[in-house]
């Protein structure tokens, strides 16, 4: 084997990533600037110290994100953010304290504290505390908040399951925390002001209904196709590498059920193809839906007989509302 070979760099540069509970570990790693992934009840995010900048720049280099793209902060006590922000608008106060912990991403006027780098040189610094037990502890441990994207390519489907991390960070960084399977299995929602209205930005795992039962009417703003005010609005994100197509009539599909090219994932019904055909929840449940969807869409991803994923349409109402959003960007 040649010493200058692609292989020997690489072997020389990884490391021996640790999947384990070991938060005490985790926060050594933390403190030292080193990037650990974490559970979250949305998605796993990849963590580093949320208040320094050189430790934050090396999970835009694993990500292969763009510096335009800016990160969440994560912590575990509304009292911690108070250094974060300049302003903590009531409305939105109201939020945090009914949410929190929880699947909900505020943004507020940052302060001097946050280093550029987390907020891609915006005004606003987004905030949230994840209902992860084991993060939580994790956090208590710590006197920063950690900056956390989605623990996935740039682009990429969102990681629920320690293995899915692992597929994309094995060798690259030095520990998974194992908290399972996420809960809720679609990202935070994120609410900001703009003047007196409330508005949406991304559709999550908190529904647009949940929310205005607290403040009334909000304003979906979840669109942008170039330099976008968050990337999780771009029109192709949150995509795998097969073609994704979206049906809402699985009758119309019935060629390509025969073609084991293709596989499905169904919501109101068992399509019954055997190992080609995923049903994401026998109750019917949207939650549990949401649950399985990223995990189910990995699944087919990997799958190397499968070159289309059909999808069929969620109803469009509470976490389905999410669900068709992200089926929007990842078949774009
Ligand atoms: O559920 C979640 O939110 C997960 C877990 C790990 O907390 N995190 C997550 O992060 O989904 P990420 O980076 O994959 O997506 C966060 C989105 C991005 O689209 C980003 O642009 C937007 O939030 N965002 C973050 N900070 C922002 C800011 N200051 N202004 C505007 N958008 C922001
Ligand atoms: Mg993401």
């Amino acid at each position: 084997m040649r010493p200058s070979s692609p292989f020997v760099f690489y072997i020389v540069l990884s490391v021996q990533t640790l999947v384990n509970q070991d938060i005490q570990a985790a926060a050594e790693l933390l403190r030292a600037g080193e990037v650990v992934a974490i559970p979250t009840e949305t998605v796993y995010g990849l963590a580093a110290h949320g208040l320094d900048a050189q430790a934050v720049t090396k999970i835009f280099v694993l990500k292969g994100r763009p510096a335009y793209d800016p990160v969440i902060l994560h912590t575990d006590q509304l009292d911690k953010v108070a250094n974060l922000v300049n302003d903590f608008p009531d409305s939105l106060l109201a939020l945090a304290q009914k949410f929190w912990p929880g699947p909900l991403t505020l943004l507020l006027p940052r302060s001097v504290l946050v280093p550029d780098v987390v907020t891609a040189g915006l005004p606003r610094v987004g905030i949230r505390i994840p209902a992860h037990p084991l993060t939580l502890k994790l956090l208590t441990l710590l006197d920063f908040p950690l900056a956390a994207p989605s623990a996935n390519p740039f682009g990429y489907v969102s990681p629920t399951r320690p293995e899915h991390v692992r597929r994309h960070f094995d060798g690259r960084i030095p520990l998974i925390l194992d908290g399972g399977a996420c809960t809720q299995g679609i990202e935070s929602t994120i609410v900001g002001l703009e003047d007196n209205d409330i508005v949406v930005y991304r559709l999550g795992s908190l529904a647009l209904e949940t929310i205005e039962e607290v403040v009334g009417h909000v304003i979906l703003r979840t669109h942008s196709t170039s330099r976008p005010d968050a990337p999780g609005m771009l029109t192709k994100h949150y995509a795998p590498h097969k073609r994704v197509m979206v049906s809402d009539n699985l009758a119309l599909t019935q060629a390509y059920q025969k073609d084991p090219g293709f596989a499905f994932i169904t919501f109101s019904y068992n399509l019954g193809l055997g190992p080609r055909s995923c049903w994401l929840s026998s109750s019917l449940s949207l939650d549990e839906a949401a649950a399985n969807f990223y995990h189910a869409l990995q699944t087919w991803d990997e799958n190397p007989t499968v070159h289309t994923i059909i999808i069929e349409k969620f109803p469009d109402s509470a976490q389905g509302k999410a669900l068709n959003d992200k089926l929007r960007r990842a078949s774009a």
